[in-house]
């Protein structure tokens, strides 16, 4: 086989255009594909062989049978070969370019099809991961590669009236591979749509729309003899490079809000094509992005084209899923991180409403991370400043832009991701600026031009680049603020391509991200990372599996489980956090004073208001309004005053794919400490003591305090036991995935061991006060605490003052926990919810009475991890039907059906033991979330304070 897997070349491969179908009836051309005459659909099962190396493959190898089958668009490791393999960074093979291992497994394709006519015909290759060998009737057609573009071959002249044969060769690896290493689990195959379209000689082959929103539009015909154009109902003739304008009065503008389209209808020699026409504009104006010339901000997330089943084959059904829920949780945008998606994706984009910031098929991450003494961040650049590379970095563009340029709902077109800056990239964004001038221009490693003192710090070449839009990935807000919104040399405006890392539980800082872009023009929103998680469910597996899971050597574990949604697509508690920072609407409540203030730009918020008012779980009134706001405008109205009050606003109406009734705003304000006591004293409690034992006799119960620990080690009622185990001091958590670096703090300092000693117990009266350390073995004391004890009647409380070492890293937590039986399963409280929370991540929560159980209260995640918890309580009680345990005070609480050492030592959800318990867990403070497992470390206030107070309350009833 000749290696052109070694080169940057196509062979056969027709010049990328615009991508369209052509019909042969002007009344079909907005029917789906597969129902024009042309398209002759190759998808379906196709033979398989497979070669464990290219150098098994003899030249004649199409001559052979298949031996197996495989359905096509689909990935062969979904298939029974090969195996499949997550890395993020690093290069899933041996660092040499243009190189890449001969023990290169290879899939032989084939299948037979029926043809007939005489005219033009065009096989087409949506995505095939590597690269491919194409033969037709075994006759040599071309080579292509770059995974995710469309690969077009002239094979008029090796078709055949009747019975035809095509075999492809598909390599799992080839020199692109070195910049195709995305973050993601690694497939291979004709994962894409395959078919033929059928022309007839002379057609046109390429042409380019162009809008401007005065209402303008264009059409120019870049490749063709001519073509008769329907629009806005006129009729014009083109010819070969001419460009014709039409021009609509009054247009309705295109827009995420509303998607307007206009039907152009194109015909020449006997097809027609359909095109549906946003006019809008998308531009960046000293230093702001403006669409429509509105200074719009991008509520985005990253997707990749991923299914749990399916793998890198995805179908519209998928696409139309994803937006559904998309539209949902109030998303706008969406970066197609990080390769082109199917052309029938940007259409969907069109028609439903989303910005898409479309990203070229490169990454060459492996760059950082292949050398032997490899400082991690310091130069992406690498591979990128190659010659070698020099004409792969420019096509890797053209087939991005030149396919999906008449799309409207491109607002940016993005080089890349995480590939550094080099000279061919800068000419590879200065050709896309010459094709295409009427889009700014994204790329996050402009950054990346460093001589790298400090791989994030921008050096003067960063200023001259010729990227249009100012990205980062992870910033802080700090950042932000303090060093972009201050750089006089700044012209651009900000986006973050990336951020709020949503890996397992969190991420915490959402609201405050948009606290600061919501504050200055600067900012132009951003995209999540990432949509949905990448689990994979295997054939008669008990769950989803994640890297390391498939037998690789070399992998990333569960760094690919980080969506804002499920790998099988279900939205979240953390999915609401999104929602609610994406909200269309701000609300407002000052002195009775409700108001509501749209944040949308071009259309008005229709929408039904309702204003609940509630005392102690109870719904005392109810108020409705229509709501009919105009762009930016705000209304006014009397919110009345309450315990709780929620408003909520809901679709008057159907809008895109959302059902007239769906919520897409919501807020709530609560009055603090309106709670009345359960607790009473007791007259006639007795305190004594023996050598290691405090007994508290209260009519309700009886408490045992052990002088050793200073916890409470009994709680009995009437005789019988009610907690299984001590109510002992509690500072370690289950690490989440975004503890994953001051985890490494946490198990240094041993805060997992830590255990309290009391040194000093005193009694006084109703009275115990203790005085004692929290430490593990090995270390000085972690927390100095003073704990005092006042019995009530069944009841005790405990205030805490304590303080921190000084140079002991932030606790997990502070507080208690105890084994109940699992019978205690029912939950009632006062504090945010419904959903868990956390001090940074709850403001799509309510402070509010909530009842709930045990079992639903625990949030699964793929690995298990910290969770549950209820924030700012002010009350809880849980019961077993007999008797109630309750909670007064300002607490955080969980009551989970299993402990903290299985959610701190079980990989994988489904490995998780049957519940033995409920543990009760109570915390003074409770550390907040972040999203350091990518983004920057928690922020100090929502650390557990080093020092500070507590009162918990808790009785028996
Ligand atoms: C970014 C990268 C993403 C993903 C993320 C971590 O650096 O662009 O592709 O790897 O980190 O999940
Ligand atoms: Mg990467």
């Amino acid at each position: 086989m000749k290696k052109y897997y070694e080169e940057s070349n196509f062979i056969g491969v027709l010049e990328p255009h615009a991508y369209y179908i052509p019909f042969l009836n002007a009344d079909d051309v907005f029917l789906p594909r597969r129902k024009s005459a042309s398209y002759i659909d190759l998808n379906g099962t196709w033979g398989i062989t497979e070669y464990k190396s290219i150098l098994e493959v003899e030249d004649d190898f199409y001559l052979n049978q298949t031996k197996g089958e495989i359905p096509v668009p689909s990935c062969v490791q979904i298939h029974g070969y090969d195996n499949m393999q997550y890395t993020n960074t690093n290069f899933p093979f041996p660092v040499r370019p243009p190189y890449v291992p001969n023990e290169n497994p290879c899939y032989h394709y084939s299948r037979k099809f029926s043809y007939d006519g005489d005219q033009k015909a065009y096989m087409c290759f949506e995505g095939v991961d590597s690269a491919f060998y194409l033969y037709v009737n075994d006759k040599f057609v071309g080579y292509s590669y770059i995974s995710h573009r469309l690969s077009e071959f002239d094979v008029t002249p090796f078709l055949v009236n009747g019975e035809n044969k095509v075999d492809v060769l598909v390599l799992k690896w080839c020199k692109g591979s070195y910049f195709e290493d995305q973050d993601k689990l690694r497939f291979t195959g004709i994962f894409r749509d395959v078919y033929i379209l059928k022309r007839p000689k002379g057609h046109i082959v390429n042409y380019r729309i162009d809008t401007d929103i005065c209402g303008k539009v264009g059409f120019a015909l870049t490749d063709g003899e001519s073509a008769t154009v329907t629009f806005n109902g006129e009729e014009k003739q083109v010819k070969s490079g001419e460009k014709i304008e039409f021009v609509v009065n009054n247009p309705k503008l295109w827009s995420a809000e509303n998607p307007y389209l206009y039907k152009m209808i194109i015909s020449s020699k006997g097809e027609y094509i359909g095109e549906e026409v946003g006019i809008r504009s998308s531009e960046v104006k000293n230093g702001v992005y403006y669409f429509n010339g509105k200074p719009i901000k991008i509520k985005g997330v990253n997707r990749h084209d991923f299914n749990y089943k399916t793998g890198a084959t995805v179908t519209v059904e998928n696409i139309i899923e994803d937006f559904t829920l998309m539209k949902k949780l109030n998303v706008n945008a969406i970066r197609t991180s990080h390769y082109q998606n199917m052309p029938e994706f940007y259409k969907l984009c069109d028609k439903f409403g989303f910005y898409v910031m479309s990203e070229s098929d490169m990454e060459s991450h492996g760059s950082v991370a292949y050398k032997m003494d490899c400082e991690y961040w310091r130069d992406f650049s690498d591979l990128a400043k190659l010659p070698m590379f020099k004409k792969e970095i420019l096509d890797r563009q053209k087939v991005n832009v030149m396919l999906n340029v008449n799309r409207p709902s491109i607002n940016f077109w993005s080089l890349g991701n995480e590939s550094g800056y080099s000279e061919y990239i800068a000419k590879a964004a200065l050709w896309i600026k010459e094709y295409d001038s009427s889009r700014p221009i994204h790329y996050e490693q402009a950054n990346k031009c460093v001589e790298a003192e400090d791989g994030w710090k921008r050096t003067d070449r960063y200023y001259e680049t010729p990227i249009d839009v100012s990205s980062g990935m992870y910033n802080s807000i700090h950042w932000m603020h303090n060093e972009f919104l201050t750089d006089e040399r700044e012209f651009r405006p900000f986006i973050l391509c990336e951020y709020c890392h949503s890996m397992g539980n969190g991420p915490g800082d959402l609201k405050d991200y948009w606290d600061e872009i919501n504050s200055n023009e600067r900012y132009i929103g951003g995209y999540i990372w990432e949509w949905a998680d990448h689990g994979v469910l295997l054939d008669g597996a008990k769950g989803l599996t994640y890297g390391g899971d498939y037998g690789e050597n070399l992998h990333d574990g569960n760094f690919c489980m980080d969506g804002i949604i499920t790998a099988d697509r279900k939205i979240t508690e953390k999915s609401l956090v999104m929602k609610k920072q994406y909200e269309p609407l701000a609300f407002e409540l000052i002195n009775g004073v409700l108001t509501v203030k749209s944040r949308w730009y071009f259309e008005n918020v229709q929408g039904l208001l309702t204003v609940t008012k509630k005392e102690n779980g109870k719904v005392l009134e109810e108020t409705t309004f229509n709501l009919d706001l105009l762009p930016q405008s705000e209304i006014t109205f009397n919110g009345g005053s309450a315990q709780v009050i929620i408003a909520s606003v809901a679709l008057l109406k159907d809008w895109s794919l959302l059902k007239k009734g769906e919520e897409i705003a919501r807020e709530g304000w609560t009055k603090e400490n309106t709670l009345e006591s359960k607790v009473c004293k007791d007259n006639n409690l007795k305190i004594t003591e023996s050598g290691r034992y405090i007994t508290a006799n209260t009519k309700g119960a009886q408490f045992i305090i052990d002088k050793c620990s200073g916890e409470i080690c009994s709680v009995s009622k009437d005789g019988k036991q009610v907690i299984d185990s001590p109510l002992e001091f509690n500072i370690w958590r289950a690490p989440t995935d975004n503890d994953m670096y001051v985890k490494n703090d946490w198990e240094r300092l041993r805060y997992r061991y830590a255990f309290s000693n009391a040194y000093e117990t005193v009694i006084k009266d109703n009275v115990v006060t203790v005085k004692g350390m929290i430490a593990p073995a090995r270390y000085k004391s972690v927390v100095e605490y003073t704990l005092v004890y006042t019995f009530f009647d069944g009841a005790v409380k405990m205030d805490i003052d304590f303080t921190v070492d000084e140079k002991a890293t932030y606790l997990p937590r502070l507080g208690f926990k105890t084994k109940l039986d699992k019978a205690f399963n029912k939950v009632k409280y006062f504090g945010y919810g419904p959903y868990a929370n956390y001090v940074d991540h709850r403001s799509n929560c309510v402070k509010d009475l909530y009842e709930n159980t045990v079992n639903k209260m625990e949030v699964n995640y793929v690995k298990p991890q910290e969770n549950g918890s209820r924030s700012g309580c002010e009350f809880m009680e849980i019961t077993d039907g007999k008797m109630v345990i309750g909670v007064e005070g300002d607490f955080s609480f969980s009551t989970l059906p299993h402990t903290i050492k299985e959610y701190s030592d079980y990989k994988h959800d489904w490995e998780l033991p049957e519940s033995s318990c409920t543990e009760l867990c109570l915390d003074y403070f409770m550390s907040g979330l972040g999203s350091n497992s990518c983004g920057p470390s928690l922020d100090e206030k929502y650390q557990t304070p080093k020092k500070g107070k507590g009162s918990i309350t808790i009785y028996f009833k």
